[in-house]
């Protein structure tokens, strides 16, 4: 069977719809009720409360509730699931209003060009097993952070998980996932967080922060 990238997309949108419409969002395998390593290492590159964040594959994690509680004026949320984004409108009520919302798959979506401070992905990437797809994954994020901005991106550790909402994921080591990401980015940091599942089972995460250079 061919099977072509529009209908890929189609079933990666089809999937993840359906994971945020049939469960109660506590109790996915990645819900985190306080996301205290993305906020400090957002807030360690990103002090200023005026910086433009975008988090991808967002779903209905409160990191965005967090943001807007530090103050941050500029933050977006992408995601290909809809679904998750209503979930996550439904629970901030009128402060919805306060950030932007954009349903697309990151891979096609058309981003406004460095637009981004900072670009925050938790558990995103490590969805990605065709290298064409991680391609498009780097070029996407060197075409939205402007140049000095940063990357947070995370995803399982090589002891991780191999399978993640039923769907087969890559696992990398800080410096794997930073050739991953192709040129332009500079590994500044890592750190391992070893995520507690709503089930209580452990996952391995890696984080690896990066900046965007040009040149
Ligand atoms: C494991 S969940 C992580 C959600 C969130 N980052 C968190 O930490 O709670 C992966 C998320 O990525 C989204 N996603 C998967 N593939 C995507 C794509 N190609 N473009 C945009 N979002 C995507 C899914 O809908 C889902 O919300």
């Amino acid at each position: 069977m061919i099977v072509c990238d529009s209908d890929l997309a189609m079933s990666r949108r089809e999937h993840w719809d359906a994971v945020y419409r049939g469960r109660d969002v506590s109790e996915v395998s990645w819900y985190q009720p306080e996301p205290a390593l993305s906020l400090s290492l957002i807030r360690r590159v990103a002090p200023a409360l005026d910086a433009s964040i975008i988090d991808v594959g967002g779903g209905a994690s409160v990191l965005v509730d967090r943001l807007l509680d530090a103050g941050y004026r500029h933050v977006t949320v992408l995601d290909i699931a809809e679904p998750a984004l209503a979930l996550a409108r439904q629970r901030l009520g009128a402060r919805a209003a306060e950030a932007r919302w954009i349903a697309a798959d990151l891979l096609t979506a058309e981003l406004e060009r460095a637009a981004y401070d900072v670009w925050h992905d938790r558990a995103v990437f490590h969805f990605l097993t065709r290298s064409e797809d991680r391609r498009q994954y780097g070029d996407s994020l060197r075409h939205a952070i402007r140049d000095g901005g940063h990357a947070i991106v995370s995803g399982f550790a090589t002891d991780g998980p191999a399978r993640c909402s039923g769907l087969e994921v890559v696992r990398y080591t800080p410096e794997s996932l930073h050739a991953a990401l192709g040129k332009g980015f500079e590994l500044l940091d890592s750190t391992r967080e070893e995520h507690r599942t709503p089930s209580g089972a452990t996952q391995p995460f890696v984080y690896c922060l990066l900046r965007r250079y040009t040149g």
